[in-house]
């Protein structure tokens, strides 16, 4: 009878802690950047969504269904909506500035690149009425319309990146990183860094179109990768969401195509921020507690790969 008992004891721990253990939900992974700040790995992306009624009805939702890092940036002109749109919401929801994670983006334009950064940092404080940002990302690592071909960015970058640190340094920005930064452009930044290493690099990445790479140097060089249209983007989603392959798996799993398409990311350590205005796609776009396994992975990883969907020039030296 007592061993019995024993035995009981023992099973109930092991079923409770394996539930635990599953049960640790996508929305509360989070990674520890160099600042010691955590980052929700997945983030909720705010290009195109514009106007302060739409941006409040839109993150009202992404709100309740528990996202808390807002991905933003001055090239989608949205920081202001957003701004206003967090005054209403941050009460309703019973949230302060401090629950909130806000990315944001320097925008690759001529007069907020090099010397103008710092002040385009402060200025992008100013639009969301807060007192500080999160995460602020040199968006691209040039600007464009490209003056000419071929121009060389590198001082023009490394100045810009010397007025974020500034900015880090004075508790406007408590985590600065880049976007659409290849190896090449990372190497020059962490060799010349002013003290301050850079938190991220966000690019575009999906099974479509991933660096492997450029994974690999990011993952050794302790810079988070952070994907951007994980689901194809908005004018090109059906491509990925429909693609055979994803669908089957998908089917397979019991998942949805785009939940397959976060997970493959999030199990590769590269963070997400997908973008909806459709509430059930919000939540599925979190409940993310499976396992790809690994032959399907290999098989995402191994799909002939179509390319970028980015509009972003080509070739930034
Ligand atoms: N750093 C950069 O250069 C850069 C460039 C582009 C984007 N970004 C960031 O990345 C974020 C994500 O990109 P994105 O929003 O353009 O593209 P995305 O996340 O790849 O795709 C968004 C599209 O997928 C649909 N979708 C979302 N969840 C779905 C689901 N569960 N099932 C079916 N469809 C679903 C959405 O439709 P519904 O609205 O109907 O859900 C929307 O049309 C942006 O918002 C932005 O913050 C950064």
């Amino acid at each position: 009878m007592y061993l019995l008992g024993y035995y009981l004891v023992v099973l109930l721990t092991v079923v409770v802690t394996v539930r635990a253990g599953r049960n640790v939900r996508a929305k509360d992974l989070k990674v520890t950047l160099p600042s010691g700040d955590k980052m929700s790995m997945i983030g909720f992306g705010t290009g195109g969504i514009n106007g302060v009624k739409t941006m409040t009805n839109i993150l009202d939702d992404a709100l309740s269904a528990g996202y808390r890092l807002i991905d933003a940036a001055a090239f989608y002109e949205n920081e202001e909506d957003i701004g206003i749109a967090l005054k209403e919401l941050l009460p309703k929801h019973h949230l302060t500035r401090n629950d909130i994670f806000i990315t944001s983006k320097l925008a690759p334009k001529k007069d907020l690149f090099g010397e103008h950064a710092y002040e385009a940092l402060k200025q992008a404080i100013q639009r969301f009425g807060t007192d500080y940002i999160d995460l602020y990302l040199i968006h691209f690592p040039g600007y464009f319309p490209l003056p000419e071909p071929n121009m060389n960015f590198s001082a023009l970058r490394d100045e810009t990146w010397k007025q974020l640190v500034k900015g880090q340094k004075e508790g406007l920005v408590r985590n600065i990183g880049v976007s659409n930064y290849n190896i090449r452009q990372l190497k020059e930044l962490l060799r010349n860094d002013h003290g301050v290493k850079p938190a991220i690099n966000q690019v575009e990445w999906h099974p479509d179109y991933h660096q492997d790479e450029l994974l690999k140097f990011c993952k050794k060089q302790g810079v988070a990768l952070q994907a951007y249209f994980s689901l194809g983007g908005v004018n090109n989603k059906t491509v990925l969401l429909e693609k055979p392959e994803v669908k089957q798996i998908a089917i397979k799993l019991r998942k949805s195509p785009s939940q397959v398409l976060l997970k493959w990311a999030l199990q590769q350590n590269v963070l997400v921020v997908p973008g909806s205005r459709t509430r059930k796609h919000m939540d599925q776009n979190l409940d993310l507690n499976f396992k790809i396994p690994e032959a399907d992975m290999k098989i995402l990883n191994n799909l002939k790969q179509a390319g970028r969907i980015s509009m972003f020039p080509d070739i930034i030296i």
